[in-house]
């Protein structure tokens, strides 16, 4: 049930032959902030009133007096300049949740629209740790391919693996000089990852000596412009003055930035230089990273040895982050990485060059594009492909193999100008009506609101966050006052479990929560209190709804029964406002697909738990004061607990039956 949309259909009705767009203006219906003004107004007579040369009231009493609402809403009224007030009828309201009981999809109309959704999520670069950084795709994606689903789209989950890149050529290159066979097959996840990370702390080392000079030549040279400008500040008329202080705070942010960056860099190179076994390393492969890249491209071109090295490594690779979403609880339709579209990397570049929209430049081949400084590069002067050839040769694969209607790409906004690129020389190409998003995403920050590393510089690894916010959840859910109250007690694999689900549930509910587009700050503790903004607070409150119908003895099939012999009446505010609630679960999940924006859920979810609250505040369920309330009161319960539960399921997010 979606409500507005069916307050909208009446309006259309009604405007029909006041205006040529009549969806446009019956589209103005919102949720009121005040429940004074009703549930719903609708806010089109202020903008019709030009167009019909007419006093906004009076268009607003007009449209009242040809609206046909009596099934849905009580007599509409006109507020100030012309709001339209719509209280939903009681009536209305308990026969939509009775139809709500027993129904699998808590009363969700299921979307109409044919085509299938290509969902590209997760998407690591395998061959090193996951970290932090690939919590938000992950949880995102995940989050909208089951929102999508449940809505009834016909979803197709892509992890578009980097199994085929630069990191292949650091193991390869590792394994030849620093590991030992026997080890690597005896513990292969944890043998390639310490290779890995040996390998790229040495390139990072190099990196980090070759810039250090530039960081410091740029910081002298902002110092002293810095210097230039506020002594002559004094001396600039006094219109000037502003400006030149907006200046001068902007570069003292520059200098800071870059001390910053300075003092990352020569944290990496004193992480190398304080141990003589890295340094003997250092020193031994000055040249690690252009023979990296040679490892890289010998592997590309089919270099046997490489190959069959790539071939005994990438199974491991792929347990090892299979491990991660399995704790995750995430799955798959697809994995196919970049490695699969290798062969189709030549005959997509030889396509544009015969469609005339690739050329030579440099010895380099690339499409220039309008509206972008710098060209899309396809082939690199070497031969080279690139990461946009393979995201080209994909798109072309996945328009042929599953003729979508819409591709999502869940990936970091800093991607975003190779996204608009990409989507650019497909539309240049023909790519039919297929729709084609960028779902891009901010970035995951330290509780110093600058991008989370540990000590040493390195990304924290989304394993060892996990198992934090696991240990947290254990000490906030089972520490010893709260566990007193079990009874039966809880054990010790109880509390485990429990601490899974909410440690990892909070994780996932807090990345959620934030409007995508946005940075935000980790921070476990509030991500895991059980009275905040949190997954634990919904949690929660599903679990205190199982005990009551736990108490009352009764399943849902019982209280369709009980509503079926007593009837249902509304006799308080907060069962009101509780089923109003209820009502509008469709209406959050149409807005996660509409803005491909989780947190609408998450914020659904959360209002929810809060006005159920208010009502097991103020209403009694098992000592009802009659028979109908208590019935009608069971109804909420079970309702309300499905809800919560279905609606975390659909982030991702597992339940309890107690905690
Ligand atoms: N592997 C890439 C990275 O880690 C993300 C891939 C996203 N998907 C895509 N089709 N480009 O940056």
């Amino acid at each position: 049930m979606h409500i507005p949309q069916l307050l909208q259909q009446r309006f259309v009705d009604a405007l029909k032959d006041l205006t040529d767009d009549p969806d446009a203006f019956a589209s103005m219906i919102r949720s009121t902030t005040d429940p004074n003004h009703g549930d719903y107004q609708c806010n089109s007579a202020m903008p019709l009133c030009k167009a019909l040369k007419q006093p906004s009231r009076e268009v607003a009493e007009t449209l009242v007096s040809r609206l046909k609402v009596d099934d849905l809403c009580e007599t509409p009224t006109v507020a100030g300049p012309g709001f339209i007030n719509l209280k939903l009828r009681d009536e209305f309201l308990t026969e939509q949740l009775r139809a709500m009981l027993g129904d699998a999809r808590c009363g969700v109309a299921k979307t109409q629209q044919g085509g299938s959704i290509v969902i590209d999520f997760s998407s690591p670069n395998v061959a090193k740790p996951m970290h932090v950084g690939h919590i938000r795709s992950t949880v995102i994606g995940d989050a909208l391919a089951r929102t999508l689903k449940f809505l009834g789209y016909q979803t197709i989950t892509d992890n578009h693996l980097g199994d085929w890149g630069t990191q292949f050529g650091i193991i390869i290159y590792g394994y030849r000089h620093f590991g030992d066979p026997q080890v690597v097959n005896q513990n292969p996840v944890p043998e390639l990852s310490k290779l890995y990370r040996h390998v790229n702390q040495l390139i990072e080392y190099r990196k980090a000596l070759a810039s250090k000079p530039k960081t410091i030549e740029a910081i002298e040279t902002a110092t002293n412009d810095l210097a230039a400008a506020e002594s002559s500040l004094a001396s600039l008329p006094a219109k000037e003055q502003k400006k030149a202080k907006k200046n001068i705070a902007s570069q003292q942010r520059r200098i800071a930035g870059l001390r910053d960056e300075l003092q990352s860099l020569d944290g990496k190179i004193q992480a190398v230089e304080s141990d003589a076994a890295l340094m003997a390393d250092a020193q031994k492969h000055s040249d690690i990273d252009t023979a990296v890249l040679q490892e890289t491209a010998k592997l590309h071109r089919g270099d046997p040895e490489n190959l069959a090295l790539w071939e005994q490594f990438l199974p491991f690779c792929k347990d090892e982050i299979n491990r991660i979403y399995d704790r995750l609880d995430i799955q798959f339709d697809h994995t196919l990485g970049e490695s699969f579209y290798h062969p189709m990397l030549g005959p997509i570049v030889e396509k544009l060059e015969t469609m005339g929209l690739a050329s030579q430049s440099d010895g380099a081949t690339c499409v220039f594009l309008d509206g972008f400084d710098a060209p899309m590069i396809v082939r690199k002067q070497d031969g080279a492909f690139l990461y946009a050839t393979t995201d080209l040769a994909t798109l072309e694969y996945r328009l042929k193999t599953f003729q979508p209607a819409e591709i999502v790409y869940v990936v970091d906004s800093r991607q975003s100008e190779h996204f608009e690129k990409l989507f650019a020389v497909a539309d240049a190409v023909g790519t039919g009506d297929v729709k084609l998003v960028h779902v891009n995403f901010g970035t995951v920050l330290g509780e110093d609101g600058k991008p989370m590393k540990t000590r040493s510089g390195s990304l924290i690894g989304l394993e060892s966050l996990l198992d934090d916010a696991v240990d947290r959840a254990k000490q906030v859910v089972c520490n010893p006052d709260r566990l007193e109250n079990f009874d039966p007690p809880m054990d010790e694999s109880e509390q485990e479990a429990i601490a899974e689900i909410v440690g990892i549930g909070a994780i996932k509910f807090a990345d959620l929560g934030h409007h995508r587009t946005s940075d935000y700050r980790f921070n476990l503790d509030k991500m895991v209190a059980l009275d905040g903004n949190t997954s634990a607070y919904v949690q929660y409150s599903y679990a205190r709804i199982q005990k009551i119908l736990e108490r009352a003895e009764k399943a849902e099939s019982d209280v369709i029964d009980m509503v079926e012999s007593h009837g249902i009446q509304l006799t308080h505010p907060a069962e009101r406002n509780l089923a109003l609630m209820l009502l509008k679960f469709e209406e959050a999940l149409v807005a996660v697909h509409k803005d491909y924006a989780p947190n609408m859920l998450v914020d659904y979810l959360l209002e929810t738990a809060k006005v159920y609250s208010k009502f097991n505040e103020s209403c009694h369920v098992l000592r009802a004061e009659s028979p109908t309330i208590q019935a009608t009161r069971l109804m909420l319960v079970a309702l309300c607990g499905r809800i919560l539960g279905v609606g975390l399921n659909l982030l991702g997010v597992g339940v309890v039956q107690r905690m």
